[in-house]
């Protein structure tokens, strides 16, 4: 098992400039439609993670060629050889669940694994399956299995009883080759879902209202080949946000989109950090010494986002007072606070709220990470906490971030990847 150990003997305050990877919700949709054309779908601004080579092993096995070349993917499914997405697979990334409404909708069978029980709750894809079912697909669930089939979609008006990213993408990808209409209400408004309808689009896809929360997908015979650039992770250029609000740092993100971080802007602001921009796609943020508590809650975008809700969390223990965090989105979603308690801080959990009291000062400790956003508030506690912080099980890290300590490195933080470090309890197995 790998593990970051990081080495704080005095406070870190962040200082350089961090470029931004291309974001690891938007690849994994972006790289399943390619299964809805015999064509070339070609993909710039790869980000280099663990899930996204889980994904081209998927797609490998489902019958796709790919040519990985730095932060570019042509991909290339001429023929469906199965289509079936193994437990394994599905196991080590639920959001291999992506490839379901692309199966169904060009070969007519699919067969994907029940993601089941993760470290962040029950989640279930219920809305994927009926929603499909309302397209005309017969949907059997058999030993553990999503067995999925119809000769040919049909279109349907469909409401999401609950915003869905994932679930919002497969049906959008499954309508784009359905006969008919299809409108789709309550859509995910996620940056990503609009990102996937602007390249299905590309691919000749009708869609209108991208963006809105009612999708109107006109289904066309065949889709045909397309190049995209795969947005800037918004998740990513938030922890690093986090990460200089923290530390009192100066640091400059290069290659986001600042309007998918506004939710996040307006909390830092408000903590006291000095957010601007610096060019078209740059932000620059200057951390305050002095780091306000505030109340937060996660919504669906443009919501507070439930992937930064750890890293919050972190900046909050170091905040002059009591901030209540309230986790709408998944429950159980609250694994790292027990280790940032281990660490030293005061969080005491209700239901879906956390109260953390600021200010304690956190010292290093071995901890472990049970999923990858909680890793990432790992990382953000090992810059404030003194002395040694040890986070194992990285995995989860190495899932969803590129290269984080070497970009941690160039901003100055003492940082070292252990290649096997076994001195430490077991953590969940798959988020
Ligand atoms: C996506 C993101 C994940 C993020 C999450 C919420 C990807 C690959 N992953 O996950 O990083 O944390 O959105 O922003 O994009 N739900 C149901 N039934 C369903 C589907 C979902 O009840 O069929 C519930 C979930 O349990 C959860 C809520 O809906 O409470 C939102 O989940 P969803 O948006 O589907 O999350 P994912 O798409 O899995």
């Amino acid at each position: 098992m790998e593990a970051l150990r990081i080495y704080t003997e005095k406070p870190y305050q962040l200082q350089g400039e961090v470029i931004i990877s291309g974001a690891k919700n938007a690849v994994l949709p972006a790289l399943a439609a390619s299964l809805l054309t015999a064509e070339e779908v070609h993909l710039t601004n790869i980000p280099l993670v663990k899930d996204v080579q889980t994904m081209l092993t998927l797609l490998a096995e489902l019958g796709a060629e790919y040519n990985l070349k730095k932060k570019s993917i042509a991909i290339r499914t001429k023929k469906i050889l199965s289509e079936q997405a193994p437990y394994q697979l599905v196991r080590a990334m639920r959001a291999s669940i992506l490839v379901l409404g692309p199966l169904l909708a060009r070969r007519g069978r699919a067969v994907v694994a029940l993601p089941g029980g993760c470290a962040i709750g029950t989640r279930p894809v219920d809305l994927h399956i009926t929603g499909l079912q309302r397209l005309g697909a017969d949907i059997k669930i058999e030993h553990g299995y999503i067995v999925a089939e119809a000769r040919r979609l049909k279109g349907a008006e469909f409401e999401f009883e609950k915003k869905t990213v994932t679930g919002t993408e497969n049906l959008v990808m499954a309508a784009a080759l359905a006969r008919g209409e299809t409108v789709l209400k309550n859509c995910a408004l996620e940056p990503e879902v609009s990102s996937l309808c602007e390249l299905l689009v590309k691919m000749g896809a009708r869609i209108d209202g991208i963006g809105e929360e009612t999708l109107r997908i006109r289904g066309v015979e065949e889709l045909g080949p397309a190049s995209h650039r795969i947005i800037p992770d918004r998740i990513e250029a938030g922890t690093f946000l986090v990460a200089a609000a923290l530390t009192g740092g100066d640091l400059v993100l290069r290659e986001v989109e600042p309007a998918h971080l506004q939710a996040l802007v307006d909390r830092l602001t408000f903590s006291g950090a000095r957010i601007e921009k610096a060019g078209r796609r740059s932000l620059r943020i200057i951390g305050s010494q002095e780091i306000k508590p505030q109340d937060v809650t996660t919504a669906p975008y443009p919501g507070f986002p439930t992937d930064m809700q750890a890293q919050f969390m972190v900046l909050m223990t170091q905040a002059s007072g009591t901030s209540i965090i309230t986790e709408t989105i998944f429950d159980r979603r609250f694994a790292h606070a027990n280790e940032l308690i281990r660490l030293g801080a005061s969080i005491e959990i209700q239901g879906d709220k956390a109260i953390v009291r600021g200010r304690t000062p956190l010292s290093g400790a071995e901890v472990v990470a049970t999923d990858l956003r909680a890793s990432a508030c790992l990382v953000l506690a090992g810059l404030v906490a003194t002395g040694q912080t040890t986070i194992n099980d990285i995995e989860h890290l190495d899932r969803g971030y590129e290269k984080i300590e070497e970009k941690l490195k160039t901003l100055g933080v003492k940082i070292d990847r252990l290649k096997n470090n076994n001195n430490h309890r077991m953590g969940a197995k798959h988020e």
